[in-house]
């Protein structure tokens, strides 16, 4: 199952940001900053973006850090890790930027080492969610923040349809169009079984965490789960 998802994740690589801009209408820039702004990141801070893809949160949270700390991008696709790094190339000067090919449910990270961490549209995809938060508890540092983006069922009725015709008849067009339908259908499925932010709440006390808050964002078609250690 973990190859399923990694063979979709490659196979998304090239189209990638693209899609998500016009996906969007240019909103998971606004989202992201958000989760940067939640996860505290500041100058001179050693940092961690789980699921980082091409890259897109961990650029974010390097303009953050600064020169004088250091961002983690981890994720399994080498194909769209290839993409961050030839996106990080392309830049001067290079951010300071580690591009990391592992699991994130098994992170190659000692204890304490991070002092922020975000994660985009990674935790719904990853096969044990408590397993993933456990990896991030263990390697941020006591006092350290993670804020974990990611789509979300809203409470309201109309809103949830709304989100529902979006994702039948927007989304999934547009990427059959290029090809990918079935790689964006998983997201309504996968979002079925994702945790509500009161049960990542739970989840994140579960393993740990001191505070814990999911805001929901977008009207709630988003959500923001904030982790302090
Ligand atoms: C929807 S993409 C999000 C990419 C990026 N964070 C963004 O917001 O644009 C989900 C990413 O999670 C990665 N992923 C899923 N499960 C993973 C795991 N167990 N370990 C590492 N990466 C994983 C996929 O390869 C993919 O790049």
């Amino acid at each position: 199952m973990n190859q399923d998802v990694r063979a979709i994740f490659n196979r998304i690589a090239p189209v990638y940001d693209q899609l998500n801009n016009w996906l969007s209408l240019g909103q998971h820039g606004i989202w992201k900053e958000m989760a940067v702004k939640w996860s505290a990141a500041k100058p001179g801070d050693t940092c961690l973006d789980l699921c980082c893809g091409s890259g897109d949160l961990a650029f974010r949270l390097a303009r953050h850090v600064g020169v004088t700390g250091h961002v983690y991008g981890v994720d399994f696709s080498p194909n769209l890790l290839a993409a961050a790094q030839e996106r990080s190339q392309r830049q001067y000067p290079q951010p300071p930027i580690s591009w990391i090919e592992a699991d994130v449910l098994n992170l190659p990270f000692d204890h304490n080492q991070f002092d922020a961490a975000t994660m985009g549209y990674g935790l719904r995809n990853v096969m044990d969610i408590p397993r993933s938060l456990q990896e991030l508890y263990r390697v941020l540092k006591p006092g350290g923040k993670a804020a974990i983006l990611d789509f979300h069922r809203p409470s309201n009725q109309q809103i949830r349809a709304f989100q529902q015709w979006y994702l039948d008849h927007m989304v999934v067009p547009m990427a059959k169009h290029l090809g990918l339908k079935e790689e964006y259908a998983y997201i309504s499925p996968s979002l079925d079984r994702f945790p509500t932010g009161k049960e990542q709440v739970e989840l994140a006390h579960q393993v740990g965490f001191a505070l814990v808050t999911h805001y929901p964002i977008a009207n709630g078609m988003m959500g923001v789960l904030v982790v302090s250690k």
